[in-house]
């Protein structure tokens, strides 16, 4: 039986690290990428590591031909992105790309005081930022299937913690996130399933206002903001649909609701700080 291709993570950060985790758990083979990966990924065997740099076109040498690509950093600056597309493209089987709701131009709401529309895959971009660019020239050019991701949040890295540091108030714009795990199950789905050259919305389908999220973050874990002054935000924020990726990557969400996967998380260091 031929042997699936290898996977490669291209910038092993906080996303690249669970979609190592689980594509190891699933059996495949998986190359965790990073421009310093002894320092950076000494929690991944050596075999499973690749230097990877976009500035250091050497590297690029070093990607197994017929890889199956998970590019996880912003896809800059455009003239290493285009050499990339040019040298490496050829010669890989597919390509996920990272990207960023920020990439949408926000949607004006359809009147004064109403919510902002849904905003999907044919939305307007705003081209005038370089990662967008960059993105669309993979797409263009090497058939990238772009995952346009919410806000990514998990172990380490949540809401809880942005309203505690004061990082977030309690406006009525809305946000989108999605947790890590599921990003990352999303990401090999995108890779066995999605459509080359076609872009995904990736969120957890609720878009939610800062409101709600901090008035339930007061009432069920009792938390609230450090800067009560601080000046919200303004724009009514953007509400991202996902009927495409329910349509096209058959992915079932394991955290489709943000406030048990907050419970989860929240559970799991209260226990890991009660046993240090
Ligand atoms: N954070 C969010 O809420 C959010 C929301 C939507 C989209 N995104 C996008 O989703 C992607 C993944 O996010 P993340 O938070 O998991 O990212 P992350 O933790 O910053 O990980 C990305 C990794 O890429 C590597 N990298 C950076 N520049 C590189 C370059 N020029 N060449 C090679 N490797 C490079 C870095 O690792 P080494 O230093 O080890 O090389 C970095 O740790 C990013 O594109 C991010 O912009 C993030």
């Amino acid at each position: 039986m031929e042997h699936p291709s290898p996977v490669v993570i291209l910038g092993t950060g906080y996303t690249g690290l669970v979609i190592h985790a689980l594509g190891q758990a699933r059996g495949l083979r998986v190359l965790a990428g990073s421009r310093s990966p002894d320092e950076h990924l000494a929690s991944i065997p050596p075999s499973q590591r690749l230097r990877f740099d976009l500035a250091r076109p050497q590297t690029w040498a070093d990607i197994p031909e017929r890889a199956r690509l998970i590019w996880c950093f912003p896809a800059i600056p455009e003239t290493l992105v285009q050499g990339f597309a040019e040298r490496v493209a050829p010669r890989i089987s597919r390509l996920v790309v990272l990207g960023s709701t920020s990439a949408y131009e926000p949607a004006a709401p359809q009147k004064e005081g109403a919510a902002a529309s849904l905003i999907d895959e044919d939305s307007p971009l705003n081209l005038a930022l370089p990662r967008v660019r960059g993105e669309e020239w993979l797409r263009a050019h090497c058939g990238a299937i772009i995952l346009r991701s919410a806000g990514i949040y998990g172990p380490g890295r949540h809401v809880l913690d942005w309203i505690r540091q004061g990082r977030v108030t309690a406006s009525p714009r809305y946000v989108n996130l999605v947790h890590v795990e599921d990003l990352a199950g999303i990401c090999l789905a995108a890779l066995e399933q999605g459509r080359a050259g076609e872009v995904y919305n990736v969120s957890d389908s609720q878009p939610r206002p800062w409101a709600e999220i901090c008035r339930i973050a007061q009432q069920r874990w009792g938390v609230e903001s450090s800067k009560k002054n601080r000046k919200p935000e303004g724009g009514p924020g953007k509400r991202l649909s996902i009927a495409k990726l329910r349509r096209d990557l058959g992915y079932t969400f394991r955290h489709p609701d943000l406030y048990e996967a907050l419970d989860a998380i929240e559970n799991a260091a209260h226990h890991k700080s009660e046993r240090l």
